[in-house]
Order: structure tokens, then C-alpha cells, then sequence
């Protein structure tokens, strides 16, 4: 990617000292300070503090719906959306909106990439894999459905459907009503047209298929060996059997549901991928799909044994990653980023240090550039990844990394070899994903504590921070009713919230190197997470992109 030269800015000089920029993944304010809010029961006088410093220097922010590119203001936040918001100043139209479109104009199956899965598509079977659910986030349903009909109108006679069980976007315990309802939705396509569409293989998403940024390879395998192999511990001749019966009375979160496959009569997989035939993977969004990608398309792969790789024309949603170019070819285009404020930090010549755990450190690096996976220049970006638990659901270790995150942060800060330091805190978002009250309590306790590490680590060096949010999660743990009081389950118990919230996220500023004289402007109640990068290229003592949102800063006297 290009780079560009910012200007100094007029009033907010350098400081000699780094800029600290903090995201803590997950955590929003919500107006119901109750014991479901996980922000509220936890020990937090770190946030606290900053909060009581008041609005010149504490607000919230807007990190859901269209404020960050997506379709429409029903959709909550995430951590795609957020963070390219966050280092691109810039709302795009998301990959969700893409397809969307897409698929309304029909120019999806007249695009570049259905043209070149087409044949096989037509001559052997198509095979779609991905997320099942109406989530929003890495899929949706309706797209799914629009993808087979469309696939059918073309003339594909036979469709395999792969699908990842959710309860993470959408609420737990869902999975066999969804897996209900599409494999209602195949029979009935199958019967209008003739065309023999159906589920052939399945898993929990955390368990099968979707991990990401490489935490942990043998969530993909057992994915390659379901869908492409057809290979399960456990085989079943109906989906709807198989996930209820994996499920073992609720026992099991949908997330966490071992792979499965389906088989015929004759005992053998009705899906398997053979040669000759063409898959796509349906998700929009990238880092969950980048492994499952890299283990269908690349001749060389070495993350685990293949076994066998059928010749198939595979295609994505979209390209999931721009720099790699993969996979070669895709659905529709994706949102293009141009001009991420890492392409002037680093035209600047500053330096950058970026850190998370395995979980979330592409958030700091690949989302945040634009969705871009490298160094732009790595004589002055240092991305350090702190390896994350595998194999747990996180409610087990709820402090997960952030110590180690904090720890290695400050020692980036204190170095003095950086002017611009960046991490990403996991915990409130992927504890607050289990569903689970008192480890995301416990969660957000630590994550406090490591704040304060860093805050303190500013105070040395004389810095300057920005902390925020890329959405929100643990803030809200449960279900709620239109008056804010809990939803009550069939045993009696409110039922857990999993997913992300419609909530704004907090945003303070300070630092013993912030000029008394920079506060917030008080004329952008509405602003989002996209007006956070004219504000911390301003704290480095830069003008922005005058295309950027407005800063959130400014020096003027206040009216
Ligand atoms: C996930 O991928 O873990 C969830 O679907 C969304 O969480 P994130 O947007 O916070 O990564
Ligand atoms: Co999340």
C-alpha cells in the first residue's frame, strides 16, 4: 500500500513520549446498571476514574449499525466493523451491505467469481460452507437463501450445505431450529425445482472450521475432514439428529458443538468435496474464513494433513485477505479501505508497536489497516502477538492474556522506541461471548487492573492515551425484554445474552503529555468510532486526512 506525509498540526505539538491508544474488545455502557451488567458488578476504579474526570475529556461513542457501515441501525457492532472504522477515520460500506447489494441487483451471479465456479458448480456439486444464522456478522440467513435460489436459477442441480452452528451472534441454544429450518428450506427448493440440495456436514463454530488469526489449527481440521473429507467422529443420517443429539440436552453451547457428518443408506457422506466440483464459502466477513481458505486453495499446506485435496474451482463470499489475494477468487468485491491512517503513521516515519493476544491481534493490525496483513514498512511496525489459550471456552480463564498484554505493552511504552503504541484487550468480548455472568464480571476486573498498568506506564514516560471500545458486549449479559427486565427461560433462569450490543463504548483521553488545553469538542454528540483516528492523529500532534470524520479533539476555547 501507498504511503502519505501528514502535516504538523497547528496547535497540538509532538510529544516526546508515545501516544497509547487502548481498545478493550467488548465493552459498551449500557443504561441498565442491574446485576446483568457484567461493566457495572465489576471492580473497575480505573474506568471509573476516567469517567469522573467529566465530558472534556470522557464521552461515549456510537459503534453499531450505520454508524459503522453496516446495513442497517438493528445491526450491532463488532470487531470487523470497529476496528476498520477505528484506523481507516472512514465508513465504508461493510462486507454485509456488499452482498446485499450483490445479490438484490443479481450482478453476484454475473460477476467474475460465479463465472469461474460455474461449470463446476453445474457439471459436479456445489458445496457451501459457513455460518448458519441471521447473526449479521460473519453471515446471514437470507443471503444463504438467495445464494441456493439464485445457484438453482442458474441451473445447479446439486447443492451440499456445510454449516457452522452459531450462538455467539445470536442467542445459545438455537443451532437445531436453525439447522431445522434450512434443511426445511432445502427439501422444499429440492421438490419446486428438482434438484437434490442438502445438509451433508456440520460443527460448532468455536469447535469446527472459524478459527482465526491462527489460534488454533485443529479447529480447521476437524472442518477439512467434515465437509471435505467427510470424516467425523460421529455420523448421522439427519442434521436435525445430529445437532440435537451433540447438543446432549443443552449441555453443550451451540459454539461448542463437535463436527458432524451426514451419511447415506450405504453409510458414506452424502457431501463430501470430490474433483470437478466447486465451493464457497459463504461468510462476508474475513478472519474467521482466512485458515479454512488457505486449507482448500494452497498446493502447499503444511498447518495439518490434508489427506486429499480434490481439484474443486473454490471461491469466496469475498476476499478475505488482500494482501495474500485470498482466495483467488471470490463472490463479490470486497468494501475497499484506502487511505488507513497506518499508511500516513508510517509515511510519517513514526513508530508503531501493536499488540494482542492471538484472538484479537489482527484486530490491531489486519482490520485495523484496512484489512490489509502485513507490515506496510517493518523498520517501523512491530505487531507482537501474545499466544492465547486453545482449546477452552473462556469462561474457564477469564484473565486470558491480559496480563501478558499489559505487561509486554508497558515494556513497548517504557522503551522509548515507539510514538505510537496500540493493544487490543480480548476479555470483555470473548468472555462476554459465553454467555457466562461471572466470568465476564471477572473479566472486565482484569481488565481494569491492566489499564491501570498502562495508564501508569504513560504517567512515567510523560504520554498521552486514548482509550475506547470497538463495540459492545459485557456491559449486557442478558436477554431482555422491552422494559429492560430479563428474559425468563423454560427452567426459570434469565437467559444468557451471547452475542454483541446496539450500546455506545466509552472514550476517554489524558495522559501527563496531553496540553491542558485539548478536550473534546461538544458538537459531535452523534460521533462514532470512526471519528477516533482524526483524534489520535491529533494527539500525535498531526493534522488528519481532511476526508477523515471530524476529530473529537480540538484546542478551541469551549462556547
Ligand atoms: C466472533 O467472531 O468471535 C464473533 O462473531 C464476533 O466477535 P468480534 O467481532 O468481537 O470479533
Ligand atoms: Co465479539
Amino acid at each position: 500500500a501507498e504511503i502519505f506525509r501528514l502535516a504538523p498540526h497547528p496547535t497540538i505539538p509532538r510529544c516526546q513520549a508515545p501516544l497509547v491508544v487502548i481498545v478493550l474488545d467488548g465493552l459498551g455502557e449500557s443504561k441498565y446498571n442491574d446485576e446483568y451488567n457484567a461493566v457495572h458488578m465489576a471492580q473497575t476504579p480505573t474506568l471509573d476514574a476516567l469517567k469522573a474526570v467529566g465530558p472534556r475529556h470522557y464521552r461515549t461513542l456510537k459503534a453499531h449499525g450505520t454508524s459503522v457501515g453496516l446495513p442497517s441501525d438493528a445491526d450491532m457492532g463488532n470487531s470487523e466493523v470497529g476496528h476498520n472504522a477505528l484506523g481507516a477515520g472512514q465508513i465504508v460500506d461493510q462486507g454485509a451491505k456488499c452482498v446485499d447489494k450483490a445479490l438484490a441487483t443479481g450482478d453476484l451471479f454475473r460477476l467474475d467469481g460465479w463465472k469461474y465456479i460455474e461449470p463446476n458448480a453445474k457439471q459436479g456439486t456445489l458445496h457451501l460452507i459457513g455460518l448458519l444464522s441471521d447473526g449479521g456478522v460473519h453471515s446471514r440467513y437470507d443471503q444463504i437463501m438467495l445464494l441456493v435460489e439464485g445457484a438453482i436459477k442458474q441451473g445447479v442441480k446439486r447443492i451440499r450445505l456445510h454449516v457452522l452452528a452459531d450462538g455467539r451472534d445470536v442467542g445459545d441454544n438455537t443451532a437445531v431450529a436453525w439447522v431445522e429450518r434450512l434443511a426445511g428450506d432445502a427439501r422444499r427448493l429440492s421438490k419446486q425445482h428438482g434438484v437434490d440440495a442438502r445438509i451433508a456436514s456440520g460443527g460448532g463454530r468455536m469447535k469446527v472450521t472459524m478459527d482465526r488469526y491462527e489460534s488454533d489449527w485443529r479447529v480447521v481440521q476437524r472442518g477439512y475432514y467434515a465437509h471435505v473429507l467427510g470424516e467425523a467422529p460421529s455420523t448421522f443420517t439427519d442434521p436435525v439428529d445430529a445437532v440435537r443429539t451433540l447438543k446432549k440436552d443443552n449441555t453443550v453451547s451451540d459454539q461448542y458443538v463437535d463436527p458432524w457428518v451426514i451419511v447415506g443408506d450405504d453409510g458414506k457422506p452424502v457431501g463430501a468435496v470430490q474433483d470437478g466440483d466447486a465451493v464457497v464459502t459463504f461468510n462476508f466477513r474475513a478472519d474467521r474464513m482466512v485458515e479454512i481458505s488457505q486449507a482448500l486453495e494452497y498446493e502447499k499446506f503444511h498447518k495439518f494433513d490434508r489427506k486429499r485435496w480434490p481439484k474443486i474451482r473454490f471461491a469466496g463470499m469475498m476476499q478475505y485477505d488482500g494482501d495474500l489475494l485470498l482466495p483467488k477468487h471470490f463472490l463479490v468485491p470486497p468494501p475497499l479501505i484506502e487511505r488507513a491512517s497506518e499508511q500516513y503513521v508510517v509515511g510519517t516515519g513514526l513508530r508503531v508497536f501493536a499488540c494482542s493476544e492471538s484472538q484479537k491481534i489482527g484486530h490491531v493490525t489486519f482490520f485495523w489497516n484496512g484489512n490489509r496483513s502485513g507490515y506496510l514498512d517493518p523498520k517501523l511496525e512491530k505487531f507482537q502477538e501474545i499466544p492465547s489459550d486453545q482449546g477452552i471456552s473462556f469462561d474457564k480463564a477469564p484473565a486470558m492474556k491480559a496480563r501478558e498484554i499489559a505487561a509486554t505493552t508497558k515494556q513497548a511504552i517504557l522503551s522509548g522506541q515507539y510514538d505510537f503504541v496500540r493493544c487490543n484487550f480480548a476479555n470483555p468480548d470473548m468472555v462476554g461471548h459465553t454467555g457466562k455472568l461471572k466470568a465476564a464480571i471477572e473479566a472486565v476486573t482484569v481488565t481494569d487492573a491492566c489499564i491501570k498498568v498502562l495508564l501508569d506506564a504513560v504517567d512515567q514516560v510523560g504520554g498521552r492515551f486514548l482509550l475506547t471500545a470497538d463495540h459492545g458486549n459485557a456491559e449486557d449479559m442478558v436477554q431482555r425484554q422491552k422494559d429492560g427486565s430479563p428474559v425468563v427461560g423454560p427452567e426459570g433462569k434469565p437467559v444468557e445474552l451471547t452475542s454483541h450490543t446496539l450500546n455506545p463504548v466509552p472514550c476517554a483521553i489524558g495522559g501527563p503529555g496531553l496540553p491542558p488545553d485539548v478536550h473534546f469538542r461538544g458538537d459531535l454528540p452523534a460521533a462514532g468510532l470512526a471519528n477516533v483516528t482524526a483524534a489520535f492523529i491529533n494527539l500525535l500532534g498531526f493534522e488528519a486526512p481532511d476526508f477523515y470524520k471530524p476529530s473529537l479533539v480540538t484546542t478551541a476555547k469551549e462556547e
